[in-house]
């Protein structure tokens, strides 16, 4: 039974985790070794947490339930009696590293270590410990407390009652859990890439702008945000160096290679809603540009980003990344994309995805756009995803 956990970082996530741990009468120790992160945090959440009374989601009682199991320190001794802790620190390889062999030194031998971490090797961030088989990535989407999917993911030492606990803990949190092997990217962040990538791609090849193609993705895709509102919304820094981690951890997949509109807009600080301007100018008195409402260009949009998409997801597959269910999971959980991807292949039909990659990929002559293995598999033995 795990109902004493710690999170190492105030930040963003690690107060998220620290929120939805609390609702569920989780003990919670937060610590963070700046003294103003912690103080920051413990606001944020009075307020979060009055806002929900406002919009009457939970009850004044509920906020002092959640308070009381929250306690926030800077001293990393206070997580000794843990039954698991999550690591929420900055993204620095070292740093996680050094974090780690100091709580193995102060934690018990049964306590489960986990890492949050989005584009680090979770078992380069392991080597460090010697207790390996209580330690894996539990990977949260942000906002936590909104965001239901989480990816775990074992390191090859991971006992699968570790697995199995973190998973029922985790789903006791209402949260949807897949498994994803410890790879770039894990499924989403792995998966989504041509989302971004293939709609940089059109837009430099000049085809449309960006109100054209978020227009068509939204309208005729039935995706809830097009690429450009969505980078703009997660911050184009944030998805640059995801898309870079991805790059450099795939041995430069050509798939995965950074555009450089996008590396030109983070190094001109234009980093999407938070500074005011990324792909769009979100200033007052500027207008949105208008799409080009132009049926044939947006179905040649949706058809070629689609098929990419597909196209990765297939090749998460081929290479075991996670199961069919999982990688579909993941991006209508994760993402919100209408369907899971596979799925939305088998009614396309594998035969017409194949199709499209290799029309892309005769008309550029890119090795982008070569087509996964499983799919030319599956086109020649005629068979589905999901039969
Ligand atoms: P953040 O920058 O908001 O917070 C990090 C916190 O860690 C800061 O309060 C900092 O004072 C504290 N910290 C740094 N070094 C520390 C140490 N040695 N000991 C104790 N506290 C320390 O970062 P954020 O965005 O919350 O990210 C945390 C981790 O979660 C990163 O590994 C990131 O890659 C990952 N992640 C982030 C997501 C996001 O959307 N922000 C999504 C999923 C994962």
């Amino acid at each position: 039974m795990i109902d004493r956990i710690s999170v190492i970082g105030a930040g963003t996530m690690g107060s998220g985790i620290a929120q939805v741990a609390a609702t569920y009468n989780i003990h919670v120790t937060v610590v963070d070794d700046n003294f103003d992160a912690l103080e920051y945090s413990q606001n944020k959440l009075k307020k979060i947490l009055n806002r929900l009374v406002e919009k009457e989601k939970i009850l004044e009682s509920d906020v002092q339930n959640i308070e009381n199991h929250i306690q926030w320190t800077t001293d990393l001794n206070q997580a000794s009696n843990s039954d698991v802790v999550i690591e929420a620190i900055i993204e620095n390889i070292d740093i996680k590293k050094n974090l780690f062999s100091r709580l193995e030194a102060i934690l018990s031998e049964n306590c489960i270590l986990a890492t949050n971490t989005s584009s680090l090797s979770v078992s380069e961030i392991f080597s460090v410990i010697k207790l390996k088989h209580r330690a894996l990535g539990i990977h949260f989407f942000n906002p936590v407390p909104i965001m239901k999917l989480v990816e775990i993911v074992p390191i090859e030492d991971t006992d699968a009652k570790v697995l199995q606990k973190i998973r029922f803990m985790l789903e006791s949190w209402k949260k949807t859990v897949v498994e994803a092997k410890d790879t770039p990217g894990f499924i989403v962040n792995r998966v989504a890439r041509p989302f971004y990538g293939e709609a940089l791609k059109i837009n430099e090849e000049g085809i449309a702008d960006f109100a054209t193609i978020d227009w068509a993705m939204k309208e005729l895709g039935g995706f809830r945000m097009g690429p450009f509102e969505l980078m703009d919304y997660i911050g184009n820094d944030v998805n640059y160096s995801a898309t870079k981690a991805v790059y450099d951890g795939t041995n430069h997949n050509p798939r995965y290679k950074p555009s450089p509109i996008q590396k030109e807009l983070v190094e001109n600080g234009f980093l999407g809603r938070k500074s005011g301007r990324g792909y769009y100018n979100y200033s007052d008195n500027v207008e949105f540009p208008k799409p080009n409402k132009d049926i044939k260009t947006g179905k040649k949009i949706v058809t070629r980003i689609l098929a990419m998409l597909i196209n990765e997801a297939a090749e998460a597959l081929n290479q075991t990344i996670a199961s069919r269910e999982d990688i579909d999971t993941a991006m209508a959980t994760g993402v919100n994309y209408p369907k899971g991807l596979l799925e939305w292949a088998d009614e396309i039909g594998i035969k017409t995805v194949l199709r499209q990659m290799k029309e892309l990929q005769s008309a550029t002559n890119d090795p982008r756009y070569q087509p996964s293995p499983l799919l030319e598999k599956m086109a020649y033995e005629n068979v589905i995803f999901y039969s």
